[in-house]
C-alpha cells in the first residue's frame, strides 16, 4: 500500500489530546494538564483547531529529520500528530494551490522558541518546494541570512541565550509553481542600547564575542584588536561566555553564511572593521580640563585607542577628537560652538557607538535584501514569516522593552482580530446562531500606547519636540496628567489616588497592564532614546571618513545636505513601521504558532505550571478553544463550495441550474451529512467539524479518481481503438506484402527446383548419350586397331622376304652418302682462301671423318701451293730456288738466316754495269757478274775491316778497291776449298783456299758482309751447277782456323759484352787467336 493511502489520524496513538478542541471537560486545569502530559512525552506541539501551540523543549528532539519532512509532505492538517511541519505544509500548499498569500505569525514571550520555530518553517518550505540549481541557490541564501542576522542582532539575555534583539519579518516570494524566487526582510528597531551597556547577566550582541574568539590572529591584528574580552569596556564580563555556545565556531559559520549570501570579501572586512571600531570607541575615556570661562572641557585621556580607531575607519584623528570636545549648534544660519563636558562627551561617544552599530545592522539587512531579492518582476506569491522579539519583563524595563511589548501587544491584537472577534462577528453577519464568548480585547492597551492624541508614544514625541527644558520627569508628569484615568496605566504620581500608596511602584516609573502582564517601566532615558540624538559634528566627522561603508551609514553628515529639521523620533518611526506591518499581515491568510516557555531556567523537563498558566491566560488560548468549540471549523461561500463538490451528487453534476445555496443544500442532503455538522449562513456554508470537511474532500478525491478513471477509460478505449485500426490497416498492408513476398519466394523455389530437376535429367540424358557415343567410338577404334594390326600382320607376313636382305647396308650407304654429300656441300661453302699461308680449315662435322678431313686439308694445301707456284716467272723461280738453297744451307744452323728470308737476292748491289766508277772493273770481268757488293775485308793483323767490292762470276770471285775499282785479288772458284761461317748472327765468313793453289799464297780471306747468306748460297750453287768442280764445303762453327800466310789463326766467336756496343767487334788477341764478339740478338 502506498504511503498516501495509509489511513492515519491525529487521534492515533494520542498522548492526552492533540487538539485542545477535543478536550473534555474544558477548564484551565485540564488544559494545562494536557500540555504538561504531552510535554513530558516530548510532544511539544498541540493544536487548537488550526493554531499550533509550541512548547520550548530546551533540548533537541529527533522530530525535524528529512524523514519527518517526507511524512508531513502533502498530508492533511489533521491527518498526523501535531507538528509545526503540518502548519508549514498547509500554508505552503494553500499558497501554491489556492494562490493565497500566507503569513506565519509566531508569538510568545522571550525564549519561548519563536526564532527556532521560524527557522523550522523556513527549512520545511525549502525542503518541499521545487528543486534545481537556481532554486537551491535562492533557498540557500534565504536560509543563510539567518545566522548573519542572528550574529549581529541576537544576544544573550537573562531570558534567552539567543534572544532576538530586533524584529524580523521576512517575505519569501514564490513563482506560480511554488518555487522560491527570493525574499525581502524587514527589520524592526534593534535594541541598540545593548551596544554600550548590558544588564547584569547579559551579553552584548554575539558578533563581538564571536569576532574576538573566532577570528584568526592575523585578522585581529589587522583590526587592531585583542582577543581578551576584558580589554573592552563595552563587553560585559560576568557572562561573556554562554554555556553550550562555541563563539569561535559560530564566527566561522557566520563568515561562511555571509559568503553564501553574497557578501564580497572587502564588504565582510569593512563590516568587521566597523565592529572593531565600536569596541575601540567604547574604550575612549575622557577627563575634564578647566577652561578660563569656568566650564570644564572634556579631553580624551588615552589617545591610543582613538588613533587606532581613526586608522581603522580612515578618519582624521583631530576631527574626531574635536567632535568629542565641541559641539556646533546651528540656528538660523548661525553657527555656535560650545564645549562638551565629560558627561556630554561620554554621551556623545555612546550615541556614536549605538548609531554606528544600529546603522551597520540596517545596512546588513539591506545588503542581504539586495542579494536575495527576486530577479523577476512577474507576480509573486508571498509567504511572510514574522519573528519578533517576544514580550519581556525585566527587573529594569526601559524604552526598548516598552517598544517590544507594544509590538507584541499589536500582534495579540491581530490574533484577536482574526481569530476571536472577526470569527464571532462573521457568525452574526451570516446569521448563524451564536452564543457570544467573552474574551479580553487588548485594543484598549494598544490605544493607550499608540493613540495619536493622547497615547504614550504621542506624548513622548510631544515632549521631545517641546521647547524649554525637557527631561524624563517632565514626560512622566505629562503621562500622569493625561493617562491617569486609563485602566491600564498606573503611576504613583498619577491623579489616580489608587496608586498613591503602592510601594511597588517607584516614583520615576510607570506601569502598564499589558495583555501579558503588568510591566514597570523606568522613565529614565525615554526622552533621549526617543530623540536618538547624534551630535552633528560626529556625523560629519564620520562622513569625512575615508571608509566607504562609514560614509554610506552617515549620509546626514554630508555638509552639502545639512537638514535643520529634527529627525523623526524612534517611537514615531517604530509606530509607523508596526502600522505598515499590521496592514500587510491583514492582507494575508494568517497561520499561528503560539510559543510557550515551560520554565524560566532554560531547562529541559521542567514544567512550571504557574508560568505556563500565565502564558495560556494572556495568550487567550482558553478563549481560543472556546470559540473554536462553539463555532465552525470551516466556511466557504456557496459558489466555490458548489463548484468544488458538485461532482459528489448526480443532481448537481455536471451543472446546477439554480442558486448556489440550494445546490449546496441538495448536495449535503444527498451526501447524508448530519444536520448538526453544518449551518447555512447568508452567503457561506459553515462546517462545524474538520472531519466533515475531510469527508467531503475524501469523497471528492474518490470522485475525482473515478472521473479520472472514466476519462482514462474513454481515452484508453479511444487510444486502443485507433491503435487497433492502425494495426489492422498495417496488418493488411503487411499481409499483402508478405503474401506477395511469400508467393514470389515459393515461385522462385519451384522454378529453381524445376531447373534442378531439368538439369539433372538433361545431365543424365547427356551422360547416357555420351556413354553410348564413347562406347561406339571405342568400338570403332578397336575395329580400326584390330584391322590395322591385322593388315600390318598380313603385310609384314607378305613382305618380310623383301625387306630382310641388304636393307641395313643400303640404308647405311644411303645415310653415309647423304652425310658425305652434306659434308662436301658444307665444305664447299666454308673453303679457306687460296693463300698458302692461310692456316685456317673448317671444323670437322663428324668424328669418323677426322682422317679424311685432315687429308683433304693437306691435299688442298698442296694443291693451293702448286697453283701458287704455277704462277711464278723463270726469274722469280730462280730467286726462289736460291732462297730454297739458302734455307737448306742455313736454316736452323746460322742465327743470321732468318733476317735474310725477307731480302730479295738482287745480286748486283753496286750497279756495276751502270756505275762509271766501275767501268774498268767491269771490263776486266769476263763472265756475267752474279753478285756485286761491298764487303769488309778483315785485316789479319788487327782485325779491322776495310771496304772492298766483292764480285762473283761463274768462274771466279774478285775483290776490288771500293773507290778505285782496282782489282786487289781474283780467285778462281776452283781454288776455293771451303767456306767457314759462325752459327751466330754476324756476317763473318772465311774463304778457304786449296792448299797448294796459286791463290793460296796470300792466305785465306776473312770477310764480313751483311749479305752473307746470299753470297754463300750463290757461291754454293755455282759449285753445284758446274760439272768440273766439287761442291764447296760450308763449315758452320764458332771456331775455325784461317790460314794467314804461314800461320793458322783461330777465329773464335764469343757472345758480345755490352762494352763492345751493338756492333760486331773483331780483335787480334794473339798470333793465333782472332776474337769476334757478336752481340746476342
Ligand atoms: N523546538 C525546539 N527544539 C529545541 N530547542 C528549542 C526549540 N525551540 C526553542 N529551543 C531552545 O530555546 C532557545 C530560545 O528559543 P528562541 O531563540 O527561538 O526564542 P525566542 O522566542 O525567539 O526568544 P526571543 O524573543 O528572545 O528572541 C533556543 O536557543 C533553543 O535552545
Ligand atoms: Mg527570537
Amino acid at each position: 500500500m502506498s504511503k498516501m493511502e495509509v489511513k492515519t489520524s491525529l487521534l492515533d496513538n494520542m498522548i492526552g489530546v492533540g487538539d485542545m478542541v477535543l478536550i473534555e471537560p474544558l477548564s484551565e486545569d485540564t488544559f494545562i494538564e494536557n500540555l504538561r502530559k504531552r510535554f513530558e512525552h516530548n510532544e511539544i506541539y498541540t493544536y487548537i483547531g488550526s493554531v499550533v501551540i509550541s512548547m520550548n523543549p530546551y533540548k533537541s528532539l529527533p522530530i525535524y529529520t528529512a524523514e519527518k519532512v517526507e511524512e508531513y509532505r502533502n498530508r492533511n492538517f489533521y491527518e498526523l500528530s501535531p507538528h509545526i511541519y503540518a502548519l508549514a505544509d498547509e500554508a505552503y500548499r494553500s499558497l501554491r494551490d489556492q494562490d493565497k498569500d500566507q503569513c506565519i505569525l509566531i508569538t510568545g514571550e522571550s525564549g519561548a522558541g519563536k526564532t527556532e520555530a521560524s527557522k523550522f518553517v523556513m527549512s520545511y518550505v525549502a525542503a518541499v518546494c521545487g528543486k534545481g540549481q537556481e532554486v537551491n541557490k535562492v533557498k540557500e541564501q534565504l536560509l543563510q541570512s539567518n545566522p548573519v542576522l542572528e550574529a549581529f542582532g541576537n544576544a544573550k539575555t537573562v531570558r534567552n541565550d539567543n534572544s532576538s534583539r530586533f524584529g524580523k519579518y521576512m517575505d519569501i516570494e514564490f513563482d506560480f509553481k511554488g518555487d522560491p524566487l527570493g525574499g525581502v526582510i524587514s527589520n524592526y528597531l534593534l535594541e541598540k542600547s545593548r551596544v554600550v551597556k548590558q544588564p547584569r547577566g547579559e551579553r552584548n550582541f554575539h558578533i563581538f564575542y564571536q569576532l574576538l574568539s573566532g577570528a584568526s590572529d592575523d585578522t585581529l591584528k589587522k583590526l587592531k584588536l585583542d582577543r581578551d574580552f576584558s580589554k573592552y569596556n563595552y563587553l560585559s564580563l560576568d557572562s561573556a561566555t554562554v554555556n553550550g555556545l562555541d563563539d569561535a565556531a559560530c564566527f566561522r559559520t557566520v563568515r561562511n553564511a555571509m559568503q553564501i549570501v553574497g557578501f564580497m570579501e572587502d564588504e565582510v572586512q569593512s563590516v568587521l572593521e566597523l565592529v572593531a571600531a565600536v569596541l575601540k570607541l567604547g574604550n575612549l575615556e575622557f577627563k575634564p580640563e578647566s577652561r578660563c570661562n569656568g566650564f570644564d572641557e572634556s579631553r580624551i585621556k588615552d589617545k591610543n585607542d582613538l588613533k587606532e580607531m581613526c586608522e581603522l575607519l580612515g578618519i582624521e584623528q583631530s576631527v574626531l577628537e574635536r567632535a568629542f570636545s565641541f559641539r556646533t549648534v546651528e540656528a538660523k544660519m548661525e553657527k555656535v560652538s560650545t564645549t562638551l563636558n565629560v558627561a556630554q562627551a561620554y554621551y556623545a561617544r555612546d550615541a556614536l557607538a549605538k548609531n554606528l552599530y544600529s546603522r551597520l545592522f540596517s545596512w546588513l539587512v539591506n545588503r542581504i535584501n539586495e542579494s536575495i531579492k527576486a530577479q523577476t518582476k512577474s507576480r509573486k506569491k508571498v509567504m511572510g514569516v514574522l519573528d519578533i522579539y517576544g514580550f519581556e519583563i525585566f527587573e529594569d524595563n526601559s524604552f526598548e522593552q516598552f517598544i517590544i511589548n507594544y509590538c507584541n501587544e499589536k500582534l495579540q491584537q491581530i490574533f484577536i482580530e482574526l481569530t476571536l472577534r472577526e470569527e464571532q462577528e462573521e457568525y452574526i453577519r451570516e446569521g448563524i446562531e451564536w452564543t457570544n464568548i467573552e474574551y479580553f480585547n487588548n485594543a484598549i492597551i494598544c490605544d493607550l500606547i499608540e493613540n495619536n492624541k493622547n497615547g504614550i508614544l504621542a506624548m513622548l514625541d510631544e515632549e521631545c519636540l517641546r521647547p524649554g527644558t525637557v527631561t524624563d520627569e517632565t514626560f512622566l508628569d505629562k503621562l500622569n496628567t493625561v493617562c491617569a484615568e486609563h485602566q491600564h496605566f498606573e503611576s504613583r504620581q498619577s491623579k489616580n489616588s489608587k496608586f498613591l500608596t503602592d510601594h511597588s511602584l517607584p516614583h520615576n516609573c510607570f506601569r502598564i497592564q499589558h495583555y501579558a502582564g503588568k510591566v514597570l517601566y523606568r522613565v529614565e532615558g525615554f526622552v533621549d532614546k526617543n530623540n536618538d540624538l547624534l551630535y552633528r559634528d560626529l556625523s560629519q566627522a564620520m562622513y569625512k571618513a575615508n571608509h566607504s561603508l562609514i560614509k554610506i551609514l552617515f549620509p546626514e553628515g554630508n555638509p552639502a545636505k545639512v537638514n535643520l529639521k529634527r529627525p523623526l523620533t524612534a517611537g514615531f518611526q517604530f509606530r509607523a513601521s508596526v502600522g505598515t506591518l499590521m496592514k500587510n499581515l491583514l492582507t494575508k491568510n494568517p497561520n499561528y504558532i503560539r510559543c510557550i516557555k515551560p520554565n524560566d531556567k532554560k531547562a529541559a523537563h521542567i514544567f512550571t505550571d504557574s508560568l505556563v498558566c500565565h502564558q495560556v491566560r494572556y495568550l487567550g488560548l482558553m478563549e481560543n478553544v472556546r470559540v473554536r468549540r462553539a463555532g465552525y471549523a470551516f466556511r466557504q461561500a456557496y459558489e466555490p463550495c458548489l463548484e468544488r463538490y458538485k461532482m459528489l451528487c448526480k443532481q448537481t453534476w455536471p451543472h446546477w441550474k439554480g442558486p448556489a445555496r440550494e445546490g449546496v443544500e441538495v448536495l449535503l442532503k444527498n451526501l447524508q451529512v448530519a444536520a448538526e455538522e453544518f449551518a447555512y449562513g447568508r452567503s457561506k456554508i459553515f462546517i462545524r467539524n474538520p472531519r466533515t470537511l475531510f469527508f467531503l474532500e475524501e469523497k471528492r478525491r474518490q470522485c475525482l479518481e473515478d472521473l479520472a478513471t472514466l476519462i482514462q477509460k474513454i481515452y484508453r478505449g479511444w487510444k486502443c481503438r485507433t491503435h487497433f485500426l492502425l494495426l489492422k490497416k498495417s496488418q493488411v498492408v503487411v499481409a499483402a506484402w508478405y503474401r506477395r513476398f511469400a508467393q514470389q519466394k515459393k515461385y522462385q523455389n519451384i522454378r529453381s527446383s524445376a531447373l534442378v530437376v531439368q538439369s539433372y535429367i538433361r545431365g543424365w540424358k547427356a551422360r547416357k548419350l555420351l556413354r553410348e557415343l564413347k562406347h561406339k567410338k571405342r568400338c570403332e577404334e578397336a575395329v580400326t586397331t584390330i584391322s590395322a594390326y591385322w593388315h600390318g600382320t598380313q603385310v609384314r607376313r607378305e613382305y618380310r622376304k623383301f625387306f630382310r636382305a641388304n636393307a641395313g647396308k643400303k640404308i647405311y650407304d644411303f645415310t653415309i652418302q647423304r652425310i658425305m654429300q652434306k659434308y662436301f656441300m658444307g665444305l664447299k661453302k666454308t673453303m679457306p682462301s687460296m693463300s698458302p699461308v692461310d692456316k685456317s680449315w673448317p671444323a670437322r662435322p663428324y668424328g669418323f671423318l677426322d682422317g679424311m678431313h685432315q687429308e683433304l686439308r693437306r691435299i688442298f694445301h698442296l694443291w693451293r701451293c702448286k697453283k701458287y707456284r704455277s704462277q711464278f716467272t723463270e726469274e722469280k723461280k730462280a730467286t726462289y730456288e736460291e732462297k730454297l738453297a739458302a734455307s737448306e744451307l742455313f736454316k736452323d744452323k746460322k742465327a743470321l738466316y732468318p733476317s735474310s728470308v725477307g731480302q730479295p737476292f738482287k745480286g748486283d748491289y753496286v750497279e756495276i754495269t751502270k756505275n762509271p766508277k766501275y767501268q774498268k772493273l767491269n771490263s776486266l770481268v769476263e763472265d756475267k757478274v752474279l753478285l756485286a757488293d761491298v764487303v769488309s775485308k778483315i785485316n789479319r793483323a788487327n782485325g779491322k775491316g776495310a771496304p772492298r767490292i766483292f764480285l762473283l762470276t761463274k768462274k771466279s770471285l774478285v775483290l776490288a778497291d771500293q773507290k778505285t775499282g782496282q782489282v786487289k785479288a781474283s780467285v778462281p772458284l776452283l781454288d776455293l776449298s771451303s767456306v767457314s761461317v759462325s752459327t751466330q748472327s754476324d756476317g763473318f765468313f772465311a774463304l778457304k783456299l786449296k792448299e797448294g793453289s796459286t791463290s793460296a799464297a796470300k792466305g785465306d780471306f776473312l770477310l764480313s758482309s751483311d749479305r752473307l747468306i746470299e753470297i754463300i748460297t750463290k757461291l754454293h750453287r755455282i759449285g753445284a751447277a758446274s760439272a768440273e768442280r766439287n761442291q764447296i764445303n760450308i763449315d758452320i762453327s764458332d771456331e775455325f782456323l784461317v790460314q794467314f800466310k804461314q800461320d793458322k789463326v783461330c777465329v773464335k766467336f764469343i757472345p758480345g759484352t755490352p762494352k763492345n756496343g751493338n756492333g760486331v767487334a773483331c780483335k787480334r788477341k794473339n798470333n793465333r787467336l782472332l776474337e769476334v764478339s757478336v752481340p746476342s740478338p
